[in-house]
């Protein structure tokens, strides 16, 4: 009988917090590279390579697989190409449930490759939960880590509007909750922080913490493009960040939901807390 859950991204931000929050000996952890997730999370997890673009990985990792956490690695934006034939692998392996991460605000904004993977999702008839995530505070620690780090300063064209940041270790702990208990098939649910802050706000903080000033930069749309293409970004991740921030700069980004609270029982990890416990990142 398939009993186990696969985790998709495992060697990434939100998978390593992921199989860390399962309970010991429940999951299979999937990534391109098992390099990648015996780094983060050693030699004894049952580890497998899994990439979404190579169709003959797709059975070995869902031998046995009751239950699927969906992460869509960021490079990847053609979904009828790399994340439906996947799907539909899934589905003939007897797949029950998919706890896809997807993003908040999602609903309106059909551009995104996540709104196309919610309907693929639905398509493929396998039950589902959503999990439509705020921004998450690690992207201050691992994509804009080195500008913070090496220029003290926050490249990001937010404008002046507020973002209700995540911690992904939040995000784990709730999709941990989802995958192990009963009764939430076909649900939506909005993962955010408990506060709305804007980019001064968070250099303030992190100014605080770390001691020395950090300086919100607020560049214009075309500079950021050039800055990330520079920086080695690829074009399609580009786009979706840039996509993104633009929805932030008209303060879609803002609203908080309880939801986090409500599963946990607990408050959301603060983004004081998160600065706290990750200042070696930008030592
Ligand atoms: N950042 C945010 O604020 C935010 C907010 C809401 C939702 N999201 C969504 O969250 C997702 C990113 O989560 P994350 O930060 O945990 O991701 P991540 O840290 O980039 O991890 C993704 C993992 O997938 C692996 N991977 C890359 N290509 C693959 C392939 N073809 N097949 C299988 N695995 C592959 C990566 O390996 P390599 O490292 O070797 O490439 C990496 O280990 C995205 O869908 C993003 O849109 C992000």
């Amino acid at each position: 009988m398939n009993s186990r859950i696969l985790v998709t991204g495992a060697g990434g931000n939100v998978g390593r917090e992921l199989m860390r929050a399962l309970p010991p000996g429940s999951a299979r952890a999937a990534d391109i590279s098992p390099a990648t997730i015996i780094q983060a999370l050693g030699s004894d997890i049952d580890a497998v390579r899994f990439d979404f673009g190579d169709p003959t990985t797709y059975a070995p990792a869902l031998e046995n697989i009751s239950r699927l956490f969906l992460l869509r690695p960021p490079a990847i934006t053609d979904i009828p190409r790399y994340i439906t034939p996947f799907l539909q692998a899934a589905k003939r392996a007897g797949v029950q449930q998919i706890v896809f991460l997807s993003i908040q605000g999602v609903e309106n904004n059909k551009q995104v490759p996540h709104y196309k993977i919610e309907q693929a999702i639905r398509a493929a008839e396998i039950p589902y939960t959503f999990l439509r995530c705020g921004f998450f505070m690690q992207n201050l620690a691992t994509t804009h880590r080195d500008e913070i780090r090496e220029r003290h300063v926050i490249d990001v064209p937010a404008g002046k509007s507020r973002t209700s940041f995540v911690d992904v270790r939040d995000i784990a702990a709730f999709a941990s909750v989802v995958l192990t208990e009963a009764g939430h098939e076909g649900k939506v649910y909005t993962l955010t922080g408990s506060q709305a802050l804007d980019y001064y706000q968070v250099a303030d903080i992190m100014s605080d913490v770390l001691g020395h000033p950090i300086t919100y930069k607020d560049p214009s749309i075309p500079k950021f493009i050039i800055h990330q293409r520079k920086a080695g970004r690829p074009w399609g991740m580009t786009m979706v960040m840039t996509m993104l921030y633009t929805i932030t700069r008209f303060g879609n980004a803002s609203s908080i939901s309880d939801d986090v609270q409500n599963l946990l029982g607990r408050p959301p990890i603060s983004f004081r807390q998160f600065v706290e416990d990750h200042q070696s990142a930008w030592a």
